[in-house]
């Protein structure tokens, strides 16, 4: 089967398509012929070097988050699936590949309503957008909620999450992808490079940072009492205290409970995949290219080659 090979560090990193052993389902493990793969800028920051302290890379480094695919093999101890199911799903690594092995305890089975296409796109980014603003964000019918950076991939998930929450949803977005955020039910839409009108909104109970530049003029939008989620750079704890608020630095988790918590709100169509474009897998530079330019619209997505869309 192929896999992608990130070769070494680089913008643009050095990659090929390559032909590697079959892995095998472990127990507990699914093993996934890939119709559908995801691409997160966590993937290019990866390669690019700027995170090896924290995260080093062993090469070849085969990338990936986001699976949506047909299960091949059911790994011992794994009960709820079986061959020939539809799932998608987050793991940990490697996803940019015809076949994974990963644990079961990641995936769910794929809406009917969905493409693997649009499965993939959600996979990483609308369980972050659950975690940060249910699970630890705790967003309440009512309650004011900004998201900054709504135009991405989590971004455009989470207008959509809190507007089904029925909250009051302000999203920040680049002039040009303001109408986006407005078509997926945002209450308001104010420039995300103008911190300075922003200030001037009523403060929100709620600040999910999906822009990830870390603006520490962010803390001052929020109420006292009121909750900052980061998805990308620690808090910056001395300003939250003294704005009286708490401030959580997330780390997504891949997880079936996630997964079954959101699927209600796919199958009514209150929350829609947002897929920008589709590169077959052997294109991947091509696709990042595309995904370290301005004006990403949702989300990337890889085909495995010869599989039908
Ligand atoms: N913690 C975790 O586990 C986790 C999980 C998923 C993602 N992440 C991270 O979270 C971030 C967002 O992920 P994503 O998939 O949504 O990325 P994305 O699709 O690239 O979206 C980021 C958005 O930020 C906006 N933006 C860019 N420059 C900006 C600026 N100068 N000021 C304000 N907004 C700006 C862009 O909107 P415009 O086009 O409107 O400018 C873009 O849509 C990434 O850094 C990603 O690595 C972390």
């Amino acid at each position: 089967m192929n896999a992608i090979h990130v070769t070494d560090y680089g913008t643009p990193a050095p990659m090929h398509l390559t032909d590697v052993p079959t892995p095998h389902a472990a127990p507990g493990e699914l093993l996934i012929a890939t119709r559908a793969i995801g691409v997160n800028p966590l993937d290019l920051k990866l390669a690019s070097g700027a995170m090896r302290q924290m995260m080093p890379l062993h090469f070849p480094w085969t990338p990936g988050l986001d699976v949506a695919g047909v299960v091949e093999h059911v790994g011992k101890g794994v009960t709820g699936f079986t061959v020939g199911d539809e799932v998608y799903g987050m793991i940990a690594g490697g996803a940019y590949a015809e076949k994974v092995a990963a644990p079961a305890a990641l995936f769910a089975h794929k809406p009917s309503a969905l493409s693997f296409v649009e499965a993939a796109s959600l996979a990483t980014v609308l369980q972050t957008a659950w975690q940060a603003l249910m699970t630890v964000g705790d967003l309440q019918a009512g309650q004011r909620v900004l998201i900054h950076g709504a135009s991405g991939g989590v971004g455009t998930l989470a207008v959509q999450l809190a507007r089904a929450a029925g909250a009051h949803v302000l999203a920040t977005t680049s002039p040009d992808t303001a109408d986006l955020v407005r078509d997926l039910g945002a209450d308001e839409v104010l420039n995300s490079r103008d911190l300075a009108a922003l200030s001037q909104t009523e403060p929100v109970d709620l600040l999910l940072d999906a822009a990830g530049l870390g603006q520490p003029d962010l803390y001052r939008l929020i109420r006292r009492g009121g909750r900052f989620i980061s998805i990308t750079l620690p808090t910056h704890d001395a300003l939250a205290a003294e704005n009286g608020i708490e401030a959580h630095k997330l780390t997504t988790r891949g997880s079936r409970e996630t997964l079954d918590a959101v699927r209600p709100l796919l199958e009514s169509g209150q929350v829609k995949p947002q897929v920008f474009q589709t590169y077959p897998l052997s294109e991947t530079a091509a696709a990042w290219q595309r995904q370290a330019q301005p004006g990403v619209r949702g989300k990337i997505v890889l085909i495995p080659d010869g599989t039908p869309a």
